[in-house]
């Protein structure tokens, strides 16, 4: 007898971690072994006849890919955030999604918060100062930053990673502002937030810190307008997707002085060209897109990818499935 046929799937990168080592021994697996991701008509060659998708933040599946994918019944995406596919267009397909929430939350909110003290603090200037052979003596001019502790931290969303972010920034003694779409009663009495209206988040804060996801209402959330509402010499970090800024508007109120600074692990587009604007700024920490990248928790995302993928091959909903209605 012939042994069954095992499903075909294409893993857009090398993940780190045993989880493919583990996907290998159920399924037919080509992973795509470059540094940098397959170019889109590459992509397109290559989901033709497979029946999974491992795919990364990288690679765009849409209409175009999916009809480039007959077979196509399962994709699950290496990240919480899924603003990369058309997922109306899979759930018309019938084609569960996956993505990875959960595992990455600690992770993400310790970068944002190195992010948000590092910025105040002025730590890679400082760095690059030593670098540069320029440290001569302590000077009580040297240097300065701004105050975490005392300061109010404004934070767009409360989602898993936003809770995580504000219990770090009560430890260090902040106030806690929050919008959300929904009141966390529970969690204001537990930290001590407080929800606010957009306008008085962008009055009051002198940090404000975005973890929303991308979509058409969150796009340019904080847009020119928002910027000139907030408190000057504040500072925005971004640790959620480079849209969710209006980057053109960003640069001119850092050019002009009215904000303290930014920082942005995520831009509009990634990666960030060499000549951007961002880059002529001191005030402006730069990282690249690597929130959640720790050795054991880079592991756990691409083995729940796995189970997630594994699941849908074999018509069960995946543990976590961005379109449930599928399995209704
Ligand atoms: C990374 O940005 C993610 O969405 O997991």
């Amino acid at each position: 007898m012939a042994p069954p046929v095992r499903p075909r799937v294409l893993v857009t990168r090398q993940l780190p971690g045993e989880a493919l080592g583990r996907l290998g021994s159920h399924v037919e697996l080509r992973v795509w072994e470059e540094e940098l991701p397959p170019p889109r008509e590459t992509l397109l060659e290559l989901v033709r006849g497979v029946d999974g998708l491992i795919s990364l933040l990288t690679d765009r599946v849409d209409g175009p890919l999916l009809a480039a994918a007959p077979s196509l019944r399962a994709v699950s995406n290496v990240a919480v955030g899924y603003d990369n596919i058309d997922v109306s267009a899979c759930t018309a397909r019938r084609i569960p999604v996956g993505n990875t929430p959960g595992v990455l939350t600690e992770t993400s909110a310790d970068f944002a918060f190195a992010l948000l003290m590092g910025l105040a603090r002025r730590v890679a200037e400082a760095d690059a100062y030593v670098r540069a052979g320029q440290w001569r003596t302590w000077s009580p001019t040297l240097l300065l930053g701004s105050d975490i502790h005392g300061a109010t931290l404004g934070l767009v969303g409360l989602g898993q990673i936003g809770t995580a972010v504000a219990r770090r920034a009560r430890g260090f003694g902040m106030r806690v502002l929050y919008v959300s779409r929904h009141a966390r009663p529970e969690l204001e009495a537990e930290l001590g937030l407080r929800r606010v209206d957009k306008a008085t988040l962008l009055a009051e804060s002198d940090f404000i810190s975005l973890h929303v996801p991308l979509n058409a209402e969150t796009r340019h959330w904080l847009g020119r307008a928002e910027l000139a509402a907030m408190k000057p010499g504040a500072m925005v970090i971004n640790t959620a997707r480079g849209p969710v800024v209006d980057q053109a508007a960003l640069v001119e109120a850092l050019s002009q002085g009215k904000l303290g600074g930014a920082a942005l692990d995520v831009t509009d587009p990634e990666p960030l060209p060499v000549d951007s604007p961002l880059l002529k700024l001191p005030n402006v920490l730069i990282a690249p897109h690597i929130a959640s990248a720790s050795h054991a928790t880079r592991g756990r995302m691409a083995s729940m990818a796995v189970d997630n993928l594994l699941a849908a091959l074999e018509g069960r909903r995946p543990p976590h499935c961005v379109n449930p209605e599928l399995f209704a």
